[in-house]
C-alpha cells in the first residue's frame, strides 16, 4: 500500500508518498512565507492561488523521486480541514481529481490527526494509547489518543494558540512574520530570570490554557522600556514553556497515558522540547517528537494519516470534494 498525501490547509504546499512497509518514499514542501511576509500574515486568497501554482510541479517531483507513476498508488489523501477554505479546496480538488483519474480512493484527512500521527514517520515504536500536546499556529490542545480516530480533548487554550502567541509577540518585537522561529532564536541571547511574565491559568486546576494575556504583558514590557528585546523574548518563551509543561504534566498524571507525543509547529521549539523531555523523564513516560521539518505543516503526515485510514478501511469511494474550514 502506497498513499500520496497533499497538504494545503494554510500557507504551505506539501506533497509526499508513504509506503506501508518502506515508510516515507518522497516528500516536497513549498512554503509561501515570503509571499505573506509582505503583509505581516497569511492572506487567504493569495494562499489559494499560490497552492494552485505549486501543487502540480511538486507532485511531479515527488512521483519522480519515488520512481513511481500515479496509477501505482493505492489512494490519495488530502487535508480536508480545518484551515483556510480556499486553500483547502485547492488541495482537495487536485487530490479528488487525481484519485478519480487513477481509479483509486480519496481520503479526507483531519489536519490535526496528521499532526498527531507525525512522529510515526520516524519512529515505529509509538503505539496507542498516548497523550498528545498539539501546539500549532491555530491550536493548543491536550488530547488523549486511544486509537485511530478515537480522540478525547482533555484541555485547550481558551483564546490564542501557543504559535499565535509566538507570532503576535514576535510582531510586537518587530521580528517579522512568522515570528515563532525568529523569537526563539532571539530568546537564546536573552538573560534568564531577568524579567518574569505571568503564567496564565497555572494557579487554576484543570487543563485549559490561555495565552492572550501574555501578549498584553509583553506589550506592557515593551512600552515601559528598560528591557532589551532578547530579555523579553526569553521571558516570553519561559512563560509559554512553563505553562505547557505543567499542563502536560497534569494531563499525564490524570490520564495515566503511557506515552507522550508533542506535535505541531511549536513542537519545533528547542526550549519546549528540552523542558518536556525533562518532565516526561521524571514521570518515566517516553516522549515522541516528529523531526523538526514534520512539526510544521507537511504532506508526509497527511500521507501517513491517509495510509492508516486506508488500512482501517476508511477510504471514501464517493466523488465528493471535502473541505471544512472548521472541524472540531
Ligand atoms: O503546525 P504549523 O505549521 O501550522 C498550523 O497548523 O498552525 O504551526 C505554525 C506555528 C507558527 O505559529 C510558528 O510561529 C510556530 O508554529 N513555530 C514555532 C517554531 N517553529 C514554528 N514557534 C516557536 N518556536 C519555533 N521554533
Ligand atoms: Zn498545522
Amino acid at each position: 500500500m502506497r498513499v500520496l498525501g497533499i497538504e494545503t490547509s494554510c500557507d504551505e504546499t506539501g506533497v509526499a508518498i508513504v509506503d506501508a512497509e518502506a515508510g516515507l518514499l518522497a516528500h516536497r514542501l513549498y512554503s509561501q512565507v515570503d509571499l505573506h511576509a509582505l503583509y505581516g500574515g497569511v492572506v487567504p486568497e493569495l494562499a489559494s492561488r499560490d497552492h494552485i501554482r505549486r501543487i502540480l510541479p511538486l507532485l511531479r517531483e515527488v512521483l519522480d523521486a519515488a520512481g513511481m507513476r500515479g496509477p501505482e498508488l493505492s489512494a490519495v489523501a488530502y487535508t480536508a480541514g480545518p484551515g483556510l477554505l480556499g486553500a483547502l479546496l485547492t488541495g482537495a480538488s487536485v487530490a479528488r481529481a487525481l484519485a478519480y483519474g487513477w481509479g483509486v480512493p480519496a481520503i479526507a484527512v483531519h489536519h490535526l490527526e496528521g499532526h498527531l500521527l507525525a512522529p510515526l514517520l520516524d519512529d515505529a515504536r509509538l503505539s496507542f494509547p498516548f497523550l498528545v500536546l498539539l501546539v500549532s499556529g491555530g491550536h493548543t490542545q491536550l488530547i488523549l489518543a486511544r486509537g485511530l480516530g478515537d480522540y478525547e480533548l482533555l484541555g485547550e487554550s481558551i483564546d490564542d494558540a501557543a504559535g499565535e502567541a509566538f507570532d503576535k509577540t514576535a510582531k510586537l518585537l518587530d521580528l517579522g512574520y512568522p515570528g515563532g522561529p525568529a523569537l526563539s532564536r532571539l530568546a537564546e541571547s536573552g538573560e534568564a530570570g531577568r524579567l518574569r511574565l505571568p503564567r496564565p491559568m497555572l494557579d487554576r486546576p484543570g487543563l485549559d490554557m490561555s495565552f492572550s494575556g501574555l501578549k498584553t504583558a509583553v506589550l506592557t514590557a515593551v512600552q515601559k522600556g528598560g528591557h532589551p528585546p532578547a530579555t523579553i523574548a526569553r521571558a516570553f518563551e519561559e512563560a509559554v514553556t512553563d505553562t505547557l509543561v505543567e499542563k502536560t504534566r497534569r494531563a499525564l498524571e490524570a490520564s495515566r497515558a503511557p506515552a507522550l507525543v508533542v506535535a505541531g509547529g511549536v513542537a519545533a521549539n528547542r526550549r519546549l522540547r528540552a523542558a518536556l523531555e525533562v518532565m516526561a523523564a521524571a514521570q518515566a513516560v517516553p516522549v515522541f517528537f516528529p523531526r523538526p521539518a514534520f512539526c510544521t505543516d507537511n504532506g508526509a503526515m497527511i500521507a501517513l494519516a491517509g495510509l492508516r485510514r486506508l488500512q482501517a478501511g476508511g477510504a471514501d469511494t464517493g466523488l465528493a470534494i471535502r473541505a471544512r474550514a472548521r472541524w472540531p
